[in-house]
């Protein structure tokens, strides 16, 4: 025969057992190109992800703006009203949520919100303090965001605004303490504080480790002090960027390699009502400077990690801005609100003005100001889409003045539709969304088979096994796994993914499975997580022909080819309770007598979880497994994940 040099591996030296699943891989004739964008991440401000998340700003509510929701709408017991009578949740308590009147050694006196003399316009409240009696210590502290988790060693950096009455002069001192203020953890007195708004900042190193820590502001006479953006970072961000993002969360989506990044969702794109849609413009510059408000998830967002962070997260991470942008009304599932059509214009121009902030040169107006925020150069932003989930005619006739648009004047930047085709219209990527069961999932395997290769290309923009997976247990992440292979079989025409919602804090959780979770002090991936890992970090550069002789309905396998490294990569998937042996035929590559790795995600529950408490249930475990012969026997325990690298001579092709 021909193919007498065929080489094979012999994984298992105990299975003689018949093989019920019979593949035969020919790489001597590689398939399809595989998409290097195919793996990207989704972020959007739900379950708290920036605000107590990911953004590492520790004070909460830190410019006293909590209460402020959508234009027009009202608030009662637990629920926000829009005058269209959609209601939401929130999770916040009132207008003074995060602090509290400090008071020890008879200390007495209290703290209210005011609007009078406001610091701006974005900010129209402070927090007044009035102590009447000093007491031994008499001021305000704030909890943080379900407690500041504070390291003995670590430096924090303060900054505030405040004013007196009668332009006195005062000192005040800001201090880290114990979640009952009996330890100082470190303390600075800041003097000469009063008269008109002014910014103070001071920078100190916690003393001990507490993760529940909490910062106090105190005054030591009877007095009157207005407080406003009361912020407080860490040192230690990512990349060491001003007003920037946790360290330990940003490596680990560092990890997951994305090729891309969605900003700013997701739902929220569109806001409970127009006024409540993101409004970039709101997101940049001095964090004193930002309008926050309610989002549709249920709580406040400052808008501290905005726009101009987003983008520098992009560089960070060195993954593609992908940015969504309003298309003139607001989110289809929550009664949206439409702008007038003669108001379309000013839309498709908050979008071009997004565009020339992230791209535009230096002497334009947008690039001018994204260079006085410390970034000359141009962000990398190669991707816009046009709404989200949007499902009425209206979006149609929006979409084309948005294309006509941006398309002449930013040629280089692709733009995403949430249709496949618009009538007299240009569609280059189409989003389409996926949420469902393990079995959804695992039936669409073969979906995009058959896509119309003359289409648009397809971008899976939000996908998530949401129903029966508890909150992300095996079995979901293994059928997202089999949904995935079928996207990177077919990345000829399925070009992106991303997996959604990508965080949760623990203490917030409005989505029932999520990617990543965190509290103030740690960070997780669920079982999601760790598929997305594993295929991220063995995307093949071009496909192999598999070919089934015999197999069963629960094992699922692909066949790629690293060209760089010379690997065959091949990716199994057992849904099934029990191991099934499978084998392989593989043709037209020789391989190393080195051994292969075999990278796997298992647990004999099918129902295994990760969570905050154990971390590590279901996490990815490498082994080296050595080959022997021209043909690969191998078993797939139960409820499995593989992925097998093998190393060869001479490549392909
Ligand atoms: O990912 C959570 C939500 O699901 C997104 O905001 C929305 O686009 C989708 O319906």
């Amino acid at each position: 025969m021909k193919y007498k040099l065929i080489i094979a591996l012999f994984f298992c030296a105990s299975s003689s057992l018949f093989a019920q699943n019979i593949y035969k891989i020919d790489a001597s004739k590689p398939g399809i190109t595989v998409s290097p964008r195919l793996y990207g991440i989704f972020f959007e401000e739900i379950n708290h992800a920036g605000e107590g998340g990911l953004y590492a700003e520790m004070v909460e509510n830190r410019d006293f703006e909590i209460t402020t929701i959508p234009e027009g709408a009202d608030m009662g017991g637990n629920l926000v009203r829009t005058k269209d009578k959609w209601q939401e949740r929130k999770v916040f308590g009132n207008e003074l949520h995060g602090w509290t009147f400090l008071s020890e050694g008879g200390a007495e006196g209290d703290i209210r919100l005011q609007n009078e003399k406001p610091l701006n316009s974005k900010n129209p409240h402070s927090m007044r303090l009035i102590v009447t009696k000093p007491g031994n210590r008499a001021g305000v502290w704030n909890k943080g965001f379900w407690g500041m988790n504070l390291q003995m060693g670590d430096t924090y950096n303060v900054s505030f605004y405040a004013r007196t009455s009668g332009n006195k002069k005062m000192d005040v001192t800001v201090s880290l303490e114990s979640p009952n203020g009996k330890h100082i953890y470190a303390s600075k007195k800041v003097s000469g504080v009063g008269g008109e708004w002014q910014k103070y900042e001071c920078s100190f190193m916690s003393e001990q480790t507490d993760n529940m820590g909490r910062l106090s502001v105190t005054i030591n006479q009877a007095d009157t002090l207005w407080l406003d953006v009361v912020s407080m970072f860490p040192e230690k961000t990512y990349n060491h960027q001003k007003n920037g993002l946790r360290v330990d969360i940003m490596e680990k989506l560092a990890d997951l390699k994305p090729a891309f990044i969605r900003f700013p969702g997701g739902a929220i794109v569109g806001g409970m009502n127009l006024d409540n849609r993101i409004q970039w413009k709101n997101s940049i510059g001095d964090i004193a400077q930002r309008k926050g408000t309610m989002n549709l998830w249920g709580y406040y967002t400052t808008n501290g990690l905005g726009y101009h962070e987003y983008l520098q997260m992009c560089e960070d991470l060195g993954a593609d801005a992908l940015w969504v942008c309003n298309p003139g009304f607001s989110d289809n599932y929550r009664k949206a609100e439409y702008c007038k059509p003669d108001e379309v214009q000013l839309y498709v121009q908050e979008a071009l003005d997004a565009l020339e902030y992230a791209l535009g040169p230096v002497t334009s107006e947008w690039g001018a100001k994204r260079a006085a925020n410390g970034h000359s150069e141009p962000f990398p932003l190669k991707y816009i889409e046009i709404g989200n989930e949007a499902s009425t005619g209206v979006y149609v006739t929006n979409y084309k003045q948005f294309y006509d648009a941006i398309h002449p004047k930013y040629p280089q930047v692709k733009i995403i539709c949430n249709y496949k085709s618009i009538k007299d219209g240009v569609v280059e990527i189409k989003d389409d969304h996926k949420y469902g069961t393990p079995e959804e999932f695992i039936r669409d395997f073969n979906l995009y088979d058959k896509a119309d290769r003359k289409g648009p290309e397809i971008y899976v923009g939000e996908y998530g096994c949401t129903h029966n997976v508890g909150q992300g247990n095996l079995t979901g992440a293994l059928a997202e796994a089999v949904y995935l292979m079928g996207l990177e079989k077919n990345s000829d025409i399925v070009t992106m993914s991303s997996y959604a919602p990508l965080f949760f804090h623990v203490n917030d959780n409005a989505w029932p499975v999520n990617m990543i979770g965190f509290d103030n002090q740690s960070v997780f991936g669920r079982t999601s997580y760790w598929v997305n890992y594993m295929l991220a970090q063995n995307r093949p550069d071009v496909m192999l022909n598999v070919q089934a002789a015999d197999s069963s309905k629960t094992l699922f396998c692909t066949a790629g080819f690293d060209r760089i490294n010379k690997e065959l990569i091949l990716k199994v998937v057992n849904t099934s309770k029990v191991a099934q042996q499978a084998q392989f035929s593989i043709l037209g590559v020789k391989f190393k007598k080195s051994p292969a790795t075999v990278i796997q995600l298992t647990h004999k529950d099918p129902k295994a979880e990760n969570s905050l408490y154990n971390q590590q249930v279901v996490v990815p475990q490498t082994s080296t497994e050595t080959f022997v012969n021209n043909t690969v026997n191998k078993d797939f325990p139960a409820n499995s994940l593989s992925i097998i690298r093998v190393k060869t001579i001479n490549g392909i092709k």
